[in-house]
């Protein structure tokens, strides 16, 4: 049997006839940037939110880079994030010139640890990016404490987390704005790149606006902006796939339920820690090998055996070669919970289409190497 990593296909065909007809329709309308399916999305999208703005852009980069530039962060500044997370969390910081500031995650969630992130803070300090790893929301209110006694912005990157919940709290209740990627892996993906900025922020929602239209929120006139826009086409695929997301989030806990099950009793790896009353929506299954060195083999005897496991993020940003190259940015370390997952981190197929029989399988191969090595 061969498990995949991603279920695209398998996705577009459970929902075929809804995303051809939109398709058509967008064709048909004749606008396709900048047109009435990117205005209904952005409504749908901040409804099902429950936020008042949301501004479709070309990727979860740009959103990030984008509230950050309405917020007037740049050059001089400093932004407090993680390491072990995808790189363009950084990387969108160190487009507006600013420093990127990097504190240790905590050792379960594997997001920001809030607990480390007081010591970062210096008279440049303007925000802190705390990003929803694997699905699972950051400790929010944590971190929103910290970011009030200190007048800091708070952007959540939700790249991974849509339609994830904390315990008590929403995603975008005890932040400035949310940064969301819609590239086609995400729990909500479109078939290519897109991402989108949701605020309560009538400012952010105006500056990030124009920000993705050259500047402009008025035919023929400029200030400085870009190109990042988010198509219609994308947007009425992604208006279709906004009814399903909620069915496929249970879905994907349903299968991670199955996997803990199966797994529960293993000796060398460790599996995804659900804080309490928290809504994970496993954008990933990630699980860890207690000794770093086991988790190439167990990835290769995965990947010999038919399962398309992968890593996320198997090198983390300052572990990079040639970090930082030039750019502003330090580390308040040490960074051990960091450099843990990324040393041992394992992700399992893991999309809402997969198959009983395809987890099941997946489940014996990694007990059968759990066993031989335990
Ligand atoms: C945590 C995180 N932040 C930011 C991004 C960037 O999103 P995009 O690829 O849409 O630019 C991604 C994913 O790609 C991500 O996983």
């Amino acid at each position: 049997m061969k498990v995949g990593f991603y279920g695209h296909v398998r996705q577009y065909h459970s929902i075929k006839s809804e995303i051809d007809d939109r398709f058509h329709e967008v064709m048909e309308s004749g606008e396709f940037v900048m047109g009435p399916m990117l205005k209904r999305f952005e409504k749908e999208l901040a409804e099902y939110m429950g936020m008042t703005h949301a501004v479709g852009v070309n990727s979860g980069t740009d959103a990030i880079w984008l509230v950050l530039l309405a917020l007037g962060i740049g050059h001089g500044d400093e932004v407090i994030t993680t390491t072990n997370t995808f790189f363009a969390t950084a990387e969108a910081i160190w487009f507006t010139g600013a420093a990127a500031v990097f504190v240790d995650s905590d050792p379960k969630t594997a997001c920001i640890d809030p607990t480390k992130i007081e010591k970062a803070i210096s008279r440049k300090t303007k925000a802190i990016i705390p990003v929803h790893l694997y699905g699972q929301c950051a400790d929010m209110k944590a971190v929103r404490a910290v970011a009030e006694k200190h007048g800091l912005r708070v952007i959540e990157d939700n790249a991974q987390g849509f339609g994830a919940r904390g315990n008590g709290f929403r995603i975008g209740e005890l932040s400035d704005a949310v940064c969301t990627s819609f590239i086609i892996q995400k729990n909500l993906g479109t078939f290519g790149d897109g991402g989108a900025v949701v605020t309560n922020n009538p400012e952010i929602d105006r500056i990030a606006r124009k920000l993705r239209n050259h500047g402009s929120d008025k035919r023929s006139v400029h200030s400085m902006g870009y190109n990042s826009r988010l198509d219609d086409l994308h947007a009425g695929f992604l208006s279709v796939k906004l009814k399903h997301i909620d069915q496929w989030n249970a879905e994907r806990r349903k299968w991670a339920e199955k996997y803990t099950r199966g797994l529960v009793s293993a000796k060398t790896f460790t599996l995804p820690t659900e804080a309490p009353g928290f809504y994970h929506i496993y954008h990933l299954y990630v699980i860890e090998t207690k000794k770093p060195e086991h988790r190439d083999q167990l990835l290769k005897f995965l990947n010999d055996a038919g399962i398309d496991a992968k890593c996320h993020y198997p090198i983390a940003i300052h572990q990079q070669e040639g970090y930082p190259w030039g750019k502003q940015a330090r580390i308040v370390g040490p960074l051990i919970q960091s450099e843990r997952n990324a040393a041992s981190c394992i992700s399992l197929p893991m999309y809402p289409e997969l198959t009983a029989e395809e987890v099941d399988f997946v489940i014996s191969k990694t007990m059968e190497w759990d066993a031989s090595h335990a």
